[in-house]
């Protein structure tokens, strides 16, 4: 079933547990996340950036995919297709490929402009039942700061006011892998970004890397969405380079793309299950 993410979210954020939110880069990829999310009996986001949507063959294949794979895999669990770190133009594309819920970063214009941009797509997500996540200032990527980015808890109770679902704030997190001179998570910045937007859910990105106790504090301090990609990205990683290194490609078929790719698939199902577990979303569907 798809849904928007305003309610799974909503739900994590009274509960104190946070809804994984794991980016898709291919086909297998989104089978494991779906087979995992029922075998966890978990809801689901299943995060598409806009590089990974034009590699996937737009956003409308992507979108029919997920349809369909949903109904013919007899997925039960709550599932939503997120867009993720969408421009305002990639937005207006989700919306027409059919996805149920969009995020707009609009961290590269003036906050103004964000501002202004995100209103209108609130009022355009919700009078078509999507949900929408905003961004305050920008998320730390890795090769750029060791610090990461720390949101504004004012500008981030004006996103919040919106009317957003919920909302994205740097609070020292980094995409990608963390440098090992990583400063941590700030919890002082969480704290008053979570009373600056009264209470509204706030979403963790690069979830890859930051420690178990980090992420469990976050959670409780008010993190009700976590995002996950280069993890997944490396669990796959290694499992395919272990097939390759025995010379299992070599033995029999093992060159069939259904042999050669199913070790990284079902290494991402390990993974996505450690998150779920983790993020306390297991059995919550
Ligand atoms: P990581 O790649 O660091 O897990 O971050 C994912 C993310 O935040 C996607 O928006």
């Amino acid at each position: 079933m798809l849904v928007n993410a305003a309610e799974m979210v909503k739900a994590a954020n009274e509960g104190h547990y946070a809804v994984g939110h794991f980016n898709i880069n291919n086909l297998e990829w989104t089978k494991s996340c779906l087979l995992e999310a029922e075998a966890k009996k978990a809801p689901i986001i299943l995060g598409v950036s806009e590089g990974a949507g034009k590699y996937m063959g737009g956003f409308k294949t992507v979108s029919a995919m997920v349809h369909a794979m949903v109904g013919e895999l007899g997925i039960t669990v709550p599932v939503a297709l997120h867009l993720d770190h969408g421009t305002y133009e990639g937005c207006y594309k989700c919306i027409e490929a059919g996805f149920t819920s969009i995020m707009f970063d609009g961290s590269k214009y003036s906050f103004e402009e964000n501002l202004e941009k995100t209103k209108e797509l609130v009022n355009v997500a919700h009078h078509l039942g999507m949900s929408i996540e905003a961004e305050v200032g920008a998320i730390g990527e890795n090769g750029v700061s060791n610090k990461g980015e720390f949101a504004d808890p004012e500008e981030c109770a004006k996103i919040a006011e919106l009317g957003v679902d919920f909302l994205a704030a740097g609070i020292g997190n980094i995409h990608g892998k963390y440098p090992a001179d990583w400063a941590g998570l700030s919890f002082e910045t969480l704290d008053a970004v979570k009373k600056a937007v009264k209470g509204l859910p706030l979403v963790l990105h690069g979830g890859t890397g930051i420690p178990d106790e980090q992420i469990q504090k976050a959670i409780s301090l008010g993190v009700a969405k976590i995002n996950v990609n280069t993890e997944c990205q490396l669990y796959f990683q290694e499992a395919t380079r272990k097939y390759i290194e025995e010379g299992k490609d070599l033995e029999g078929k093992g060159y069939d793309p259904r042999k050669l790719l199913l070790p990284g698939a079902e290494a991402i199902k390990e993974i996505v299950g450690i998150k779920m577990d983790m993020f306390g979303i297991s059995g919550k569907a």
